[in-house]
């Protein structure tokens, strides 16, 4: 191979090959990373000098792709890099050991890697964007839901406490006659409750006041622990607490903060298997005291972890669960200027990360 037209259509192989890589890149479908692989591999192949001697492995951190084995001695190479971090490498290698790679050869791999290097770049842009806006409308309809509720609470809680008090004359009255004061005190207890859940229906939106103050968020939960004790061992479930330090300060509602320990906690035994273990770990960063609460539960499906902030939302049998714990929890940290995560752990259960910022 050395006259002018052999080179030339060496030359023409490979710009049509590159031509090729292109519109495979242009039309990739994100979700078939590994179909979109193989075709470039397949077509990358065609472009050497000696394809039916030259096999193909493309490596991401994706996914990968080989056109056959590539243990051969005689290989070129080239990066792929996505935002200037090494993410995998192409590589194409000879199985005749008689030939060479052409300089031009490994132009064509460096041009391929480039490519491949801004297609997976380009994924990774769109995947922060749509989680992005997942999240901005995840916090949009918990704020709307939140002034919804706010609005509700407000409008109960004046009949509500008409009820009651009515219902506490009503029996002043009756003292005497026993069936009607059974009666009353149905509606009086039902009535208690209902004030209950009004009440955690202002905390989700953010309607209680605040009484900022430093807390040491290690005492704080060692009372909650203990308070619950009697709950850890009615359910068969035991805790450990991971605190390395003995203060962890922060600027917090102390009333608030121990309900966001409670909440976080009685979910956790709950859905505790028997013998399970919930693990209560806090630590500071720089500008931040972090809280997990950590269990062996069945962790939550797809739909929960999108609705569990949500008032309402629950999976407790009737009666059970009002679905407010976790908005309280939300409505909370959001007023600490906090943030709230639930994700699944890579074993069995949940993990609850709460952030607070110290001051
Ligand atoms: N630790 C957990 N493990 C699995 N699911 C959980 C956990 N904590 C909360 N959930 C889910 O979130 C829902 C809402 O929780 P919450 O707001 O506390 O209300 P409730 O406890 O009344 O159901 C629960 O019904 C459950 O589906
Ligand atoms: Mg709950």
């Amino acid at each position: 191979m050395n006259t002018t037209e052999d080179i030339l259509k060496e030359r023409i192989k490979e710009l049509s090959c590159l031509y090729d890589i292109s519109s495979i890149i242009v039309n990739a479908d994100v979700g078939q990373m590994q179909e979109t692989l193989k075709a470039i591999a397949l077509s990358l192949k065609k472009g050497f000098q000696f394809p039916e001697h030259t096999e193909i492995s493309i490596d991401t951190l994706i996914d990968s792709y080989k056109t056959g084995s590539v243990n051969e001695p005689l290989y070129i190479s080239s990066k792929i890099q996505v935002f200037n971090k090494p993410n995998g490498e192409i590589i194409a290698s000879l199985q005749d050991d008689k030939s060479s790679f052409l300089k031009e050869e490994q132009q064509l791999l460096d041009s391929v890697a480039l490519k491949i290097g801004n297609l997976l770049e380009r994924i990774e842009i769109q995947q922060n964007e749509t989680s992005l806006k997942r999240q901005m409308e995840r916090a949009d309809r918990l704020s709307i839901l939140g002034e919804i509720t706010a609005g509700i609470a407000h409008e109960l809680n004046t009949p509500l406490a008409n009820i009651l008090g009515f219902a506490e004359l009503l029996k002043d009255d009756f003292k005497t006659d026993k069936i009607v004061s059974a009666d009353l005190d149905k509606i009086i207890d039902n009535a208690i409750f209902s004030r209950e859940v009004v009440k955690k229906l202002m905390f989700f939106a953010l309607e209680m006041p605040q009484e900022m103050k430093l807390i040491n968020l290690v005492p704080r939960i060692k009372n909650a622990l203990a308070l619950l004790d009697a709950s850890f061992k009615k359910a068969g479930v035991t805790y450990h607490v991971k605190i390395e330090e003995d203060e962890l300060w922060l600027k917090a509602d102390n009333i608030q903060l121990t309900q966001i320990i409670f909440n976080l906690v009685i979910n956790a035994i709950y859905f505790s298997p028997e013998n399970g273990l919930v693990t209560i770990e806090a630590f500071q960063s720089k500008n931040y005291i972090v809280l997990k609460i950590i269990d062996e539960g069945p962790g939550l499906t797809k739909e929960a972890l999108e609705k569990v902030f949500q008032p309402f939302f629950t999976t407790k049998p009737t009666g059970d669960g009002s679905g407010l714990g976790l908005s309280v929890v939300h409505g909370i940290v959001a007023s600490h200027k906090g943030t709230i995560v639930v994700e699944n752990n890579s074993k069995n259960g949940a993990t609850f990360t709460v952030k607070l910022p110290k001051s």
